[in-house]
């Protein structure tokens, strides 16, 4: 028996892979120095480690520019307040919508506040999915940026990324994209797409820990420095160096987060490898490639989660599900309400007498609840299954939701 079923992946994911606990802890014993501050062998070590993971991650992400520019940051939010307040130039307008979390709005919402951007947030159709043609018509002269999330944290539906990136470059605007929750599940051609600022965390579908996440800048763009400091290199100038990563990283790097990320790409490789002895297909040794068949398989094993308990809740009388996302253009994670019951009453229900981990509130989305009629009443519950869960954690959360929703 398990202490706790954990069903809140979109939270963060848990658990990792073994071998990310294994590599974190052995390469921080081993090499944990800090890297690009000297030349000794320890150094080195750290380095070439550091540099190998911002070139898997190009890979991963389809981006093929100079691997310097994929950035390591804290998180998603970090990532996030450096792409929009180096981009964004008092005058400008930025298009979003009223799917972001927290982590856009309050970036964009101070902006406003302070009078440097103008904004539009574009509504969402019923079913949750954004309308390419609705960002187009919001595009003024002024317009620098269209920024938006790839998959809502509350609703799950995946946004037309590729058709969002065609109106981008045909309007010479910016295109700055949220993979929060996309990243290790759906691939993401960076290059393809035309995306010019590519933000992600560490430590949902990267399998990474907590204090990592990066940010691509496109060899389009060039982001100003947002801090300054040490770097290790071109320590006499006075001045911030220009070249990336440096540009954007000030400090020590968060090198045990950077090994876990390392450790995340490899495993995505190794499933991607196993994959392709499955499905029979000549074996190729492109990274991303290998990456990409590995993302496919996470998401259809998540899909398959999803599906079942979406079809239990349907089946609960009182019980609505928010949103109606597509059966395949949507992340695992779905989002309820139920008559009589709140959802904070309904998360810690499933957690003290069932021990299901799950997320109720708002999820820092807070439009999403305002536009769904669920913000009044504290939101809804999130349950966000993950590549890990098992036949028993789904057998114990059919259970528990028979017993807090229908007793
Ligand atoms: C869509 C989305 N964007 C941004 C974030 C912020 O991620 P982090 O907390 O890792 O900065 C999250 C986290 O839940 C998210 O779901």
């Amino acid at each position: 028996m398990k202490d706790n079923i954990y069903f809140d992946n979109a939270a963060t994911s848990w658990p990792k892979p073994e071998s990310v606990y294994a590599y974190t802890d052995s390469f921080f014993r081993k090499n944990g120095v800090n890297p690009g501050r000297g030349g000794h062998a320890m150094l080195v070590e750290a380095e070439a480690m550091t540099f190998a993971t911002r070139r898997m991650l190009a890979a991963f992400f389809g981006f093929k520019g100079d691997p310097n520019r994929v950035v390591f940051t804290l998180n998603a939010t970090d990532s996030l307040n450096m792409a929009i307040t180096g981009l964004l130039q008092p005058g400008d307008h930025v298009v979003t919508t009223r799917l972001e979390h927290n982590a856009v709005l309050r970036v964009c919402n101070h902006l406003v506040q302070s009078g440097d951007i103008t904004m539009s947030q574009i509504q969402p159709g019923a079913d949750g999915y954004i309308a390419p043609q609705d960002i187009e018509q919001a595009i003024q002269p002024n317009t620098r940026a269209i920024l938006f999330n790839h998959a809502s944290n509350v609703l799950g539906t995946v946004q037309p990324l590729e058709a969002v990136g065609q109106i981008a470059k045909a309007n010479k605007v910016a295109l700055i994209v949220d993979s929060a929750q996309t990243a290790g599940v759906i691939p993401i051609q960076m290059d393809q797409y035309g995306i010019d600022l590519l933000t992600f965390t560490g430590h949902k579908g990267l399998f990474g820990p907590m204090g990592i996440g990066g940010l691509i800048v496109s060899e389009s763009i060039d982001l100003p420095p947002a801090r300054f400091g040490g770097t290790g290199v071109d320590s006499i100038s006075d001045f911030h160096p220009e070249i990336y990563p440096h540009r954007l990283e000030a400090g020590t790097v968060p090198l045990p987060g950077i090994a876990g990320l390392h450790a995340g790409q490899k495993w995505f490789r190794e499933l991607g490898l196993q994959q392709q002895l499955v499905q029979g297909k000549p074996t190729g040794d492109d990274h991303g490639e290998l990456c990409r068949l590995a993302q496919h398989y996470v998401h259809q094993t998540e899909l398959s989660h999803i599906a079942r308990i979406d079809a239990w809740l349907r089946e609960i009388p009182g019980v609505t599900i928010i949103g109606n996302p597509r059966s395949s253009e949507r992340v695992s994670l779905t989002s309820f309400v139920c008559d009589g019951m709140s959802a904070e009453q309904i998360g810690n229900m499933l957690d003290a007498d069932h021990q299901v981990c799950v997320r109720a509130g708002l999820h820092c989305a807070p439009l999403v609840h305002v536009d769904t009629g669920t913000a009044d009443s504290g939101g809804a519950v999130r349950i966000s299954p993950g590549f890990f869960n098992d036949e028993d954690d789904m057998q114990c959360l059919q259970q528990a939701l028979q017993d807090v929703l229908a007793p």
